[in-house]
C-alpha cells in the first residue's frame, strides 16, 4: 500500500494505514497496548466524551533520518503534556512508559508509512485519551481509551515554509484565563473553529488571538504558539500566558535560539509591541515555523520583512529544528528516541 505513496505531494490529511494501537483502563488500571485495524471504535452512546467533552490529544512526529534510523522527536513532553491535560478535566492518563510503549509499537507497525529521508515528510502520530463510562449527570468516567494513530504527512500549509498573512480575531476567544487554553482538551478545537474559519473567509489562512480578559496582550496563533525576533535580532520573544498551549516546538526553538546566542524572552507581549518586531512566526509541531509577513489588527496592518521570503533568523531555527529531526545536525539536546531503523 505504501509504495504507491507520492510522498513529496502529501498533505497534511487523514490516511487509514491499516493499523493503530490501543490500551483501555478499566477497573483501576490500564490493559495491554493491543494492535487495532477497525477505524470504527464500539463507543458507548452515553460515553463521557461524547457528552461532556472528556477527550483530549496530542499531535507528534516521527522521521526517517538521514543514517537510515527512524525516530521521534520529544515523546516523552507530549506524554506529559497528556498527563496535564488529563488532570485538568479529571480523566485517568496513560502513565509514561504506556504512551512511549504505544508510540514505538504504533510505529513498528507503521514503518512502510515512515516518508523516507529527503522527501521533506514525516509520520504524524495523533495519540488520543476519552473517558468512555456512560453518564448522563456531569461526572468523570470511570473507564478511558488511550489509543494513538500513525499516518505520513507533508507540510501543514500547502506552500511550506513561506509567509503568510495573519488576522487578529477579536470577535471569537478560544481561551479563557484560567480555563482549558494552556491543555490540549478537543473542545478547544471547537471553540477556536468559528474564529479561524472567520479570518479565512477574509482570506488570512492563520488568526492571531489576544488574551480574552482585556485583549491587549498576545496569546497565541489558532493552532500555533507565537514567537518574534526584535529588530536587532538579538531577541527571542514569546507570550506568558495562562491560556497559551506550552509547544514542544516553542520551547526547542527557544533552547535552538539560546544555542545561538539570542536572549529568551518570556512574558506578557502587549498587541502594540508589533511593530518593534523584525520577524514573527508561529510554530508548533504540524508546520514547525510559520513565518508571517503581516498581521492587521482592525485598521492597522503590521508587516515583518518580505512577503515572498521568510526572515533570516526564522529560516535559521527552522533549519536548525528540521537538520535535527532529520538527523543532518547532532541531537545535542538529546530530543530524538530512536524506533529501529528505515525500511
Ligand atoms: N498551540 C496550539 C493551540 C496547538 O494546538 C498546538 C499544536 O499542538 C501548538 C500550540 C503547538 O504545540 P506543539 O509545538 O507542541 O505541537
Ligand atoms: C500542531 O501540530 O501544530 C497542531 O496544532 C496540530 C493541529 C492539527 C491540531
Amino acid at each position: 500500500m505504501a509504495r504507491r505513496i507520492d510522498w513529496k505531494n502529501l498533505g497534511f490529511a487523514y490516511k487509514d494505514t491499516g493499523a493503530y494501537v490501543k490500551a483501555e483502563y478499566k477497573n483501576g488500571a490500564w490493559g495491554e497496548v493491543e494492535v487495532c485495524s477497525d477505524p470504527y471504535l464500539n463507543l458507548h452512546v452515553a460515553a463521557t466524551c461524547l457528552h461532556y467533552g472528556q477527550a483530549c490529544f496530542e499531535g507528534l512526529k516521527v522521521f526517517c533520518g538521514k543514517e537510515g534510523s527512524i525516530a521521534a522527536f520529544r515523546p516523552d513532553e507530549n506524554a506529559q503534556r497528556l498527563i496535564d491535560t488529563a488532570h485538568r478535566v479529571v480523566m485517568k492518563p496513560p502513565p509514561k512508559e504506556l504512551f512511549l510503549e504505544a508510540v514505538d509499537k504504533v510505529v513498528e507497525l507503521n514503518r512502510e508509512f515512515v516518508p523516507p529521508y529527503g522527501t521533506g515528510a514525516s509520520l504524524y502520530l495523533r495519540p488520543l485519551l476519552i473517558g468512555s463510562s456512560p453518564h448522563v449527570g456531569v461526572h468523570p468516567s470511570e473507564e478511558y481509551i488511550f489509543l494513538v494513530l500513525a499516518m505520513p504527512v507533508g507540510p501543514y500549509y500547502k506552500d511550506g515554509f513561506y509567509p503568510v498573512k495573519a488576522y487578529v480575531q477579536e470577535e471569537f476567544d478560544r481561551a479563557a484565563p484560567h480555563g482549558v487554553g494552556n491543555v490540549k482538551v478537543a473542545g478547544n478545537y471547537a471553540a477556536g473553529m468559528k474564529g479561524d474559519m472567520s479570518g479565512k473567509e477574509k482570506g488570512f489562512p492563520i488568526c492571531l488571538y489576544l488574551d480574552s480578559a482585556t485583549h491587549s496582550y498576545i496569546d497565541e496563533f489558532g493552532t500555533s504558539n507565537f514567537l518574534a525576533i526584535t529588530d536587532d535580532g538579538s531577541r527571542y520573544v514569546t507570550p506568558d500566558s495562562s491560556s497559551v498551549l506550552p509547544s514542544i516546538t516553542n520551547k526547542s526553538l527557544q533552547r535552538i535560539a539560546r544555542d545561538f546566542g539570542l536572549s529568551v524572552e518570556r512574558r506578557p507581549v502587549p498587541v502594540t509591541e508589533l511593530e518593534r518586531f523584525s520577524e514573527v512566526g508561529a510554530c508548533g509541531t504540524a508546520a514547525v515555523i510559520t513565518p508571517i509577513y503581516s498581521i492587521t489588527h482592525g485598521d492597522k496592518n503590521y508587516t515583518f520583512g518580505r512577503e515572498d521570503r521568510a526572515g533570516e533568523m526564522l529560516t535559521r531555527l527552522y533549519k536548525e529544528i528540521q537538520g535535527i529531526q532529520y538527523g543532518e545536525i547532532e541531537d545535542r539536546h538529546g530530543w530524538m528516541r530512536e524506533i529501529g531503523a528505515c525500511r
